[in-house]
């Protein structure tokens, strides 16, 4: 089967056979096709999209591309939760401790921060000596110990999409929803799981801004999932204003140990309510609870006793950290960084947030990278102090830069005062954190 053919195939918007996208796949990973083929068919893929059957083939062969985790030996439920990304995006830091603590163990593989979004590696990483670059033996081991473990991807969990990713970014063809779905599902398929929940975000910060495309790519995960006999749900979140309090990687870790040592704000609570939901469907999805009303009790019991916070201090414990932050978060804030606080500049109710140009300001101060190799400030960031209909005064804070000098807050001030909009009545309509469950 030669490359052209099968450029051909589905430049003329054919069907393609399972035998074809193994033969495509097979190009990629032994490098017989050049970078130039790939990315045609991609392009005719993105153009001319792809059938259910052909969306579950090119999944396969990519996950077949490398190493598939078996967790059979375990006696318990195998469960990930994968957030399609946002800004102050924390779940993860809380999802896995609080589903080990309910006897689900969690092979978290993440990802890394890029542009506006941040990514729970960066946030670990935060978390001095804190090691991520586990091999697979070692990530096994801490899960069979303390129920979870959270590392960044391998070069043996399917390479293919390392390499196809890579050409989508270069040729205009992320935004894909069947390339989306085969690059997300085969490294989380990857992860030999029984269930898998999806926070697939909407709005303002996320990688599907309008409601419409997030369903569309909600219901695609999901089918896909379920073809792979993996028990899948999606989530569709907001993300019109970054979640919860902080935005920026250590303050974000500090804002999931506080809630883990119980003690919530109005800020904070968002974060909770969502891990909440996210965690939920995963006790309901592994029949570890009968019902989500009696999943998110068995939730609310592991944070009261503490018993999820014992989780994180022993996966600190296992990964390299420095436990002791779980008893004093504050450890992990670097108190030499300059406060700016930025200002309202008129009365009235906050009406619109655009998350994403946060994110950016956070980015441009060192706290995210805008190049995929640039080096992180993992202190600096930023505090939401107020959120989507809150009611403020002229000169009053919007939010706390948390930065290293002047030069540094004057780079973004009128960035971050510019992502307010300020309306002088009182918006009518609801905020709703989730918005829909496709199951
Ligand atoms: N995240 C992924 O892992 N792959 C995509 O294609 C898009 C977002």
């Amino acid at each position: 089967m030669n490359p052209q053919d099968l450029i051909q195939k589905k430049r003329d918007s054919g069907r393609f056979l399972p035998a074809e996208i193994v033969a495509f796949i097979n190009g990629v990973t032994d490098k017989t096709w050049a970078d130039y083929q790939i990315s045609a068919l991609m392009m005719a893929m993105f153009i001319n999209g792809l059938h259910q059957s052909e969306q579950n083939a090119l999944t396969e062969a990519m996950l077949n591309s490398g190493e598939v985790l078996d967790f059979s030996e375990l006696d318990a439920s195998v469960a990930d939760k994968h957030s399609t990304g946002g800004v102050g995006d924390k779940t993860s830091l809380l999802i896995a401790p609080i589903a080990a603590a309910c006897g689900v163990f969690v092979p978290m593989i993440s990802g890394r921060g890029l542009g506006h979004t941040g990514g729970t590696l960066d946030k670990l990483e935060s978390i001095p000596n804190y090691n991520v670059n586990l091999s697979t033996t070692e990530f096994k081991k801490i899960i069979k110990k303390c129920g979870f473990a959270m590392m960044g991807q391998t070069a043996e969990i399917a390479p293919a999409d390392h390499k196809l990713y890579a050409l989508r970014d270069a040729t205009a063809t992320v935004e894909s929803i069947p390339l989306i779905v085969a690059s997300i599902m085969s490294k989380k398929l990857a992860e030999g799981l029984d269930a898998l929940v999806l926070d697939v975000k909407t709005g303002s910060g996320a990688f599907m801004q309008s409601e419409r495309e997030a369903r569309k790519l909600a219901k695609a995960l999901v089918k896909t999932g379920n073809a792979f006999n993996v028990k899948t749900e999606a989530v569709i979140s907001d993300m019109n204003q970054p979640l919860g309090k902080y935005v920026g990687n250590a303050l974000e870790v500090f804002e999931c140990l506080t809630i883990l040592q119980n003690e919530t704000d109005k800020q904070t609570k968002q974060t909770l309510d969502l891990s909440i939901e996210l965690a939920a469907r995963i006790l309901v999805l592994t029949k570890t609870a009968s019902s989500s009303q009696k999943a998110k009790q068995k939730i609310k019991d592991v944070l009261a006793s503490g018993e999820a916070l014992e989780k994180f201090k022993e996966n600190i414990l296992l990964q390299g950290g420095n436990p002791k932050i779980c008893d004093m978060p504050e450890l992990l804030l670097d108190k030499n960084l300059l406060e700016v606080k930025i200002k309202s500049p008129e009365s009235g109710f906050i009406l619109e947030i655009d998350a994403s140009e946060i994110g950016k300001a956070v980015s441009l101060i060192g706290g995210g990278r805008i190049q995929v190799d640039d080096k992180i400030d993992y202190a600096v960031g930023y505090s939401c102090d107020k959120k989507l209909g809150d009611k403020i005064k002229e000169h009053e804070s919007l939010g706390t830069l948390f930065c290293r000098s002047e030069t540094q807050a004057a780079k973004v001030l009128a960035k971050l005062q510019m992502a307010y909009k300020i309306s002088l009545e009182k918006p009518v309509r609801k905020y709703e954190l989730v918005k829909e469950i496709i199951s």
